[in-house]
């Protein structure tokens, strides 16, 4: 690890217990918040690091969020690899380590994101929840209308 990145590590504290979300698309962090339900209020004591030096990101920067004594269910770190394909989600156990886990990008997404076209049966009073194959990194096909989402998926979560 790079000095500097050490040092951008030290300006938060180790968690005794829960979840690092590590490696964020920097400006990211608040939309994990959001998928998370934390954005609105939590009683979970949760640290936000935001544009970080980080070796291993093309932009140079990163955001990392540290939630203590909750880890993630599944549909969450879904929902976190759509907006944060490179992050890491780290579960800490009594200060270690326990568990490293890329997230993995979906082959179809469902519930969590909304169709954008409004005539779309996803968005009727049909009991249809939104389903989206996963094309490519940053790209959704809705799979009853065929609309795309290639940019700014974070507007499209439910
Ligand atoms: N971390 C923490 N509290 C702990 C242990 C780790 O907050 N008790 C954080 C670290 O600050 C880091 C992340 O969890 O942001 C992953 O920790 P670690 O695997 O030790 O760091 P790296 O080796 O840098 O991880 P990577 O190779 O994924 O970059
Ligand atoms: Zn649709």
């Amino acid at each position: 690890m790079m000095h500097n990145e050490r040092k951008a590590e030290l300006r938060v504290r180790s968690i005794k217990n829960g979840t690092v979300i590590d490696h964020i698309t920097a400006g990211n962090a608040l939309n994990v918040l959001k998928i998370l339900g934390i954005a609105g209020g939590t009683k979970a004591i949760v640290s936000v690091v935001m544009n970080v030096p980080s070796k291993r990101s093309a932009s140079g920067r990163k955001d990392i969020v540290k939630i203590e004594d909750r880890e993630l269910i599944p549909e969450e770190v879904d929902k976190i690899a759509l907006i944060a394909p490179q992050a890491t989600i780290n579960i800490i156990r009594d200060y270690e380590v326990a568990q490293k886990n890329p997230v993995v990008w979906p082959d179809v997404i469902s519930y969590i994101v909304k169709c954008p076209n409004l005539n779309c049966i996803s968005n009727s009073n049909e009991p249809v929840f939104s389903k989206f194959k996963v094309l490519d990194s940053f790209v959704l096909r809705c799979v009853y209308c065929e609309s795309i989402i290639d940019k700014d998926i974070a507007a499209y979560l439910i």
